[in-house]
C-alpha cells in the first residue's frame, strides 16, 4: 500500500454514498484519518458502518453555515489542521425550463454550489500547509442536457469557484481543483422521484455516446480525487479533472 495520505486529516462531505463513500474508503486506504458527512441520522450510520476506522461520520446540512462551522471546529480541536477537503455533497432535480420547481432550482443551487462556498470559507483558517479542496463539479457544466438547468447552472458557479479560489488561496500554497465526473453509477439518479429502474434505464441510454462504452464506477472518480487531494499533484491547481470516459470529447 502507497500511503499516499499517511497520516493526513480529510473531510469528505457527502461521504455516506456513491462517489463520496468510495473516496472515503480509499483515502482510509491510503492512511488518512477521515471524517465524512451525510444529510441523515440513517445515512451517516450506514457509513459508520460501511468504514470500519472512520474518525467520525456526522450529520452536517451542507447548506448550513452554522453545521460546518461547527464541523471542522470540532475537526480542528480534535485532530488539527485540516489536511484534505473532498466537497461532494450534492443533489439532482431534474426538469426543463418551462417545468422545473423554483424549489428545486433553489435546492440544487444552495447544496451543490452554495455548499461548498460555505465549506471552503469554514474551512480556511483550518487548513494545514500545502492542503488540498477537491470540488465535485460534473461534465453537466459543459454540455446542454434538457432538464439539468440548475444542476449544470450550479456545477458551472462551482467550476468557476475553483478558479477564485485558486487566485486566493494558491499564494498561500493550499490548492484547489476539482473533478468533473462523467454519468456514474450511483444511487443519485433514483434520488430524484424518479423509479429505480428508469433511472438506471436513463443512465445506460448514455452508454452509446461513451468512447469506453460504460458509464463510471464511483471508484473511478475516486481514484482521480485521489490523485488531487495527494502530493503526486503538487503543481496542479485551478483544474478540473474530467472523468467520463471520453463524453465530452467527441
Ligand atoms: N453520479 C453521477 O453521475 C455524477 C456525475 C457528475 C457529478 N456528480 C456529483 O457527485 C457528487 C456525489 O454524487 P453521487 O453521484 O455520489 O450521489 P449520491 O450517491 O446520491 O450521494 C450524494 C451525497 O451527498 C449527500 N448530500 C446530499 N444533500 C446533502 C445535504 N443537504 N447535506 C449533506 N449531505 C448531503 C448525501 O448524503 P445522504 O446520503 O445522507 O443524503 C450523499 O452522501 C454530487 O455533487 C454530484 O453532483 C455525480
Amino acid at each position: 500500500m502507497s500511503e499516499k495520505l499517511s497520516g493526513k486529516v480529510a473531510l469528505v462531505t457527502g461521504g455516506t454514498s456513491g462517489i463520496g463513500l468510495a473516496t472515503a474508503r480509499l483515502f482510509m486506504e491510503e492512511g488518512a484519518r477521515v471524517v465524512v458527512t451525510g444529510s441523515s441520522e440513517a445515512s451517516v450510520a450506514q457509513a459508520r458502518a460501511a468504514l470500519p476506522g472512520l474518525v467520525w461520520a456526522r450529520v452536517s446540512d451542507a447548506r448550513s453555515d452554522a453545521d460546518i462551522k461547527a464541523l471542522v471546529q470540532d475537526m480542528r480541536a480534535e485532530l488539527g489542521l485540516i489536511d484534505v477537503a473532498f466537497l461532494n455533497a450534492g443533489v439532482l432535480r431534474g426538469g426543463s425550463l418551462a417545468q422545473a420547481s423554483e424549489a428545486d432550482f433553489d435546492e440544487v443551487l444552495d447544496v451543490d454550489l452554495k455548499g461548498p462556498w460555505l465549506a471552503m470559507r469554514a474551512l480556511i483558517p483550518h487548513l494545514a500547509p500545502g492542503a488540498s479542496i477537491v470540488l465535485n463539479t460534473s461534465v453537466a457544466n459543459e454540455r446542454g442536457w434538457p432538464g439539468l438547468g440548475a444542476y449544470s447552472a450550479a456545477k458551472a458557479g462551482l467550476r468557476a469557484l475553483v478558479r477564485t479560489a485558486t487566485a486566493e488561496l494558491a499564494p498561500q500554497g493550499i490548492r484547489v481543483n476539482a473533478v468533473s465526473p462523467g454519468p456514474t453509477l450511483t444511487p443519485i439518479f433514483g434520488r430524484n422521484g424518479v423509479p429505480a429502474e428508469q433511472a438506471e434505464a436513463a443512465a445506460n441510454s448514455l452508454i452509446p455516446r461513451i468512447p469506453l462504452g460504460r458509464l463510471g464506477q464511483p471508484e473511478d472518480i475516486a481514484k482521480a480525487v485521489l490523485f488531487l487531494a495527494s502530493g503526486d499533484a503538487a503543481f496542479v491547481v485551478g483544474a478540473e479533472l474530467v472523468v467520463d470516459g471520453g463524453l465530452s470529447q467527441v
